[in-house]
């Protein structure tokens, strides 16, 4: 079972790449609480950390770069708080390398699951109404 379902109506910010990238975050998302819920190896629990630590940097910078093109108003604020969640993905990485045993898996998906959802619902939901109506919902035009 999905820890958490793509739901295009509560979910959508209304341009479809990033659209198409939050969707791509939550299916790493869950697939690290699979790899994790199921006890795999070592080696594919970093994985699949890695997978999420690299697309959430992708993905940043793309929202960014769109923000900013669209001149955004509260570019500086969102990008802020790319990089504390950016600094905390990072840290739980490093955590589970040091120590895989230590690091309290619940923890880490309510944590991964709550920003990554409050995130999107909360944050990037605030320039849906700036960054939709513009050129960013389609790209080719
Ligand atoms: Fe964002
Ligand atoms: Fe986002």
């Amino acid at each position: 079972m999905a820890l958490i379902d793509w739901n295009p109506k509560k979910m959508s910010v209304g341009v479809e790449a990033l659209d198409n990238d939050h969707r791509k975050l939550i299916e790493i998302l869950n697939n690290l609480h699979d790899v994790v819920r199921n006890r795999r190896d070592r080696e594919t629990i970093g994985q699949a950390l890695h997978a999420l630590a690299s697309y959430a940097d992708y993905h940043f910078e793309c929202e960014e770069r769109l923000l900013k093109l669209s001149r955004y108003p509260g570019l500086a604020a969102h990008r802020e708080i790319h990089e504390a969640l950016r600094v905390r993905v990072a840290k739980i990485g490093e955590d589970w390398r040091r120590s895989p045993d230590s690091v309290v898996t619940a923890e880490i998906f309510d944590f991964l699951s709550d920003w990554l959802l409050r995130h999107i619902l909360g944050e990037d939901m605030k320039y849906k109404a700036h960054l939709a109506p513009r050129g960013a919902a389609r790209p080719e035009g």
